[in-house]
């Protein structure tokens, strides 16, 4: 009885499949957010993006960016429609592999609707005519990102969590990570910065089009343009091109300047520590801009406000912007939550390279916040609001120091290299990170990091 209802199932199974002809797809909008727990607007749902090709000019005199965006992406779902993330600038044409589609904006969401459904899996182009005055964006809490008019010849564009989609039309969303590449036409004599490898300038008509490529898959955040007087540094380290820019504004061999002069030193010493750097240009910007009193690990050539170099010469600044190159720029985040990933490391890469200077050992720097902190922050669950607070970068840095202990040094070194090295241009999550530190320790850590990630009373060490 039992077996004859299993070859009658099988039968028809099988009979099922010989005839029906391949299921036809039923094309769906793609989600107006990726889902992110703390943000769950921030991105798309329905498509991967692999590259984004920017061809922009820009008039300083007026603010105006004008361009074509050509995003090469995968549909994830069979889709009739998807979104874009562009705030404060219109698009006037778009087309889907080389035919026109309709879009139209919702707020700073670019709705596209292709000619025909886009079927799961298979690779299209988008390319996307836009331009406007473009400016930032606000966060309630996390202030404001994204363009910045800075100068009198300038604009600077970046922020965290969120920024890009103040130039160009993006999947927001650090999950979604692609390269880039940037071709942007300014008068002769303004110099443009952005991530990656300079390209060949090309002079015509009192105008000069800069090009930069990044080649690893990086995260929308970590794009930057900054436009304006610079004088710029090129050279190469260890083969790679190295290029480091001052604003006209500073000396040339002031505190600023000589702290990013010595970008290859620490990238060198932080090498040894995380393994090889990851990406194949390096660098860093300094801006003198009231507006930006932070920097920012924008890959491959961090950006940093001159306020850090007031009070002379700021390497620490630096190690910490370098560490983000290794711990969230190619070993990025998932979800914003797990932010305590790239800011824990990079607090504990400035305790490293303070002790490799001779300065405070990572011991003393742990002990000064261990004695006297806040603990009812969590690094684990920090809340929106709090995705940059102490909880993040202290607890933070001092959860990685008491793994280290744990663990002792050989197997924790050999785990952040293991780590970089399998996650490299990749995502990640916290329980990710717990298992992989379980193995390398030989014993199960979830208790440890329950208490010093999630927990509300001091750890014991
Ligand atoms: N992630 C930056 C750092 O630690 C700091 C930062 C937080 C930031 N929020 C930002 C920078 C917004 C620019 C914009 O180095
Ligand atoms: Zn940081």
């Amino acid at each position: 009885m039992r077996r004859r209802a299993y070859a009658l199932v099988l039968l028809l199974v099988l009979s099922g499949c010989a005839e029906k002809p391949a299921a036809k797809p039923v094309f769906a909008p793609g989600a107006a957010g990726a889902g992110d727990p703390y943000f769950p607007k921030y991105g798309n749902g329905g498509y991967d993006v692999a590259g984004y090709d920017l061809n922009l000019r820009y008039e300083p005199g007026t603010n105006r960016l004008d361009g074509t965006a050509t995003i090469t992406a995968t549909a994830t779902q069979d889709l009739s429609r998807f979104n874009l993330d562009l705030s404060g600038l219109a698009a006037s044409a778009v087309t889907v592999d080389g035919a026109a589609a309709t879009s139209a904006a919702e707020g700073a969401e670019l709705v596209i609707t292709p000619a025909a459904g886009l079927v799961r899996g298979r690779p299209f182009t988008v390319v996307v005519t836009y331009g406007g005055t473009p400016g930032p964006i606000e966060n309630e809490t996390l202030g404001t990102s994204g363009w910045l008019r800075s100068g009198k010849n300038g604009a600077i564009a970046l922020g965290q969590p969120e920024s890009a989609s103040t130039w160009f039309p993006v999947n927001d969303h650090p999950a979604d990570k692609a390269t880039f590449t940037l071709a942007m036409s300014v008068p002769d004599g303004v110099e443009v910065l952005s991530n990656g490898v300079p390209g060949e300038h090309e002079t015509a008509g009192g105008r000069t089009t800069w090009r930069w490529t990044e080649d690893s898959p990086m995260a929308s955040y970590l794009s930057t343009v900054v436009i304006g007087q610079y004088r710029i540094t090129s050279g190469t380290h260890k083969g790679r091109p190295m290029v480091t820019a001052i604003p006209e504004s500073l000396p040339a061999d002031g505190p600023a300047a000589k702290s990013l002069a010595r970008t290859g030193e620490i990238t060198d010493f932080l090498e040894t520590q995380f393994g090889p750097y990851p990406f194949q240009a390096n660098g860093g910007v300094v801006v003198d801009e009231d507006q930006i009193r932070y920097a920012l690990e924008t890959q491959s050539r961090p950006v940093y406000g001159n306020t850090f170099f007031l009070s002379g010469e700021n390497t620490g600044v630096v190690a910490h912007e370098l560490a983000h190159q290794w711990f969230g720029d190619s070993v990025a985040l998932t979800r914003w939550q797990d932010i305590w990933l790239n800011e824990g490391f990079a607090t504990y890469a400035e305790w490293l390279w303070s002790e490799h200077i001779g300065e405070d050992t990572a011991q003393e720097l742990f002990d000064l916040r261990y004695k006297a902190f806040d603990w009812s922050e969590t690094p684990g669950d920090p809340t929106p609001q709090r995705l940059f607070g102490d909880a993040v970068y202290q607890r933070g840095g001092m959860t990685v120091h008491a793994l280290r202990k744990t663990m002792g040094d050989e197997a924790f070194f050999t785990l952040v290299k293991d780590w970089t090295a399998t996650h490299r241009d990749g995502n990640v999550t916290t329980a990710q990170f717990i298992t992989a530190a379980s193995a390398a320790a030989g014993k199960p850590l979830d208790s440890f990091f329950e208490a010093w990630l999630n927990g509300t009373t001091r750890p014991a060490i």
